[in-house]
């Protein structure tokens, strides 16, 4: 089959499709080469990236019989807000890659279905536009910014002052990706941004001077971290937002503190889905530490390899405050725009409640005592 690199705009979902896992089986019969590689893949050897799907399987579910569950529900506390249930989708660039209507797509389905959005600085949607799909729905969940600072700082700023307006409530501050990491899938496809799709919320942004190289020069280390952020941001994000910052990609507990010291208003622990440094461990490994050492100061979420209830299940059980869903949006946005989006969250929010139910969780309060002993690595 001749795959194009646009994608078409399929609606309703194909039969025979239960899963996340047949969603991504399906979205490879329908984006082409190029964009599989660039939405699929990860860093280097893909290490990362396997084995975040892998310590979720890993991790081991003892249940509990004959528990009276009447009533039992999902909800969770979210930065001082009651959510139906702790998912969410986590900021993934360039949805209209994956289907035409894009993020605007993404953001009805996910409000509908309750779950919580984090948009991308590099959507391929305008903010507004899709802050208007998300916010009119009383079900909704969370709709969150991320952000990654741009080397114009007044350009971030402007940026931010956009998200504030248009009612986004908490920023995200991802920490992990100052350069890309070695993408070599990509490079092998030959992923390009096709035309028609760009991170339009940064259009008008400059690119930074570069140094003429000359003999010993990096292109890293003397462009590209010359603009990269540190700590000293955070205390300047903060200074021009009253909305919460989060940061996400922190992976060692010294940081998480150090976050917190910071003003942070919550952590996402993430390896970027196994997008940037190939070998960090998987977030369920990391996850134990980082909420050891945050000791309940601030909510602690995760993201990476998340594609079965039993496995929300097990982040929640580790100490997670919610939990956020990365390509398996897109492969069902792929499948069948708003509807596809939709039906991966539905699916997930049903397995999670089977999952509780079969283990005799009545809320997920109750999902520590779920774990096979020593499931956390510890
Ligand atoms: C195609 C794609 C684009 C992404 N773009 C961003 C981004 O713009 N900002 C960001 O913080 N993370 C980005 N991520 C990382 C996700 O937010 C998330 O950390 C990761 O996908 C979670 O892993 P999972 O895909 O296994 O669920 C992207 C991930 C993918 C797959």
């Amino acid at each position: 089959m001749k795959r194009s690199d646009r994608p078409e705009a399929p609606n309703a979902l194909p039969d025979g499709v239960v899963s996340l896992a047949d969603h991504e089986h399906r979205a490879r019969l329908v984006l082409g080469d190029a964009v599989w590689a660039y939405v699929n893949g990860g860093a280097a050897d893909e290490i990362t990236l396997r084995a975040n799907t892998q310590a979720w399987q890993g991790i081991e579910l003892l249940p509990r019989v004959l528990r009276p569950l009447a009533g039992g529900h999902t909800r969770v506390n979210l930065l001082g807000r009651e959510l139906a249930h702790p998912l969410l989708v986590a900021p993934m660039a360039y949805q209209q890659l994956a289907h035409p209507h894009g993020e605007r797509a993404t953001a009805l389905a996910a409000a509908a279905l309750g779950a919580g959005l984090v948009l991308s600085t590099q959507a391929s949607a305008l903010l507004e536009d899709v802050a208007r799909c998300f916010l009119p729905d009383a079900g909704r969940g969370p709709l969150w910014f991320q952000l990654y600072l741009q080397h114009d700082r007044g350009f971030t700023r402007e940026l931010v002052q956009r998200a504030e307006a248009a009612g986004f409530e908490a920023l995200v501050l991802t920490v992990d990706a100052p350069v890309n990491g070695v993408r070599d899938r990509e490079r092998r496809a030959d992923f390009r941004l096709p035309a028609g799709v760009s991170a339009v919320n940064l259009a008008g942004l400059r690119e930074p001077g570069r140094a003429t190289p000359t003999a010993g020069h990096s292109a890293v280390f003397d462009h590209l971290m010359a603009h990269a952020p540190t700590w000293d941001d955070i205390a300047w994000l903060r200074s021009i937002t009253h909305l919460p910052v989060l940061l996400k990609g922190v992976t060692h507990p010294l940081d998480a503190r150090q976050a917190l010291t910071c003003g942070a208003a919550g952590l996402i622990v993430s390896n970027h889905g196994g997008r940037t440094l190939d070998t960090v461990p998987a977030t369920a490994v990391l996850l134990p530490r980082v909420v050891q050492a945050v000791a309940g100061d601030a909510p602690v979420l995760v993201d990476g390899g998340i594609r079965r209830g039993t496995d929300v299940l097990k982040a929640m059980a580790l100490g997670a405050s919610a939990v956020l869903v990365g390509r398996p949006v897109l492969h069902s946005l792929a499948n069948a725009g708003a509807a596809g989006v939709a039906h991966v969250l539905r699916l997930l929010r049903d397995e999670l409640e089977i999952a509780m139910a079969l283990t005799g969780c009545r809320t997920l309060a109750d999902a520590p005592g779920t774990l096979w002993p020593n499931a956390n690595g510890s």
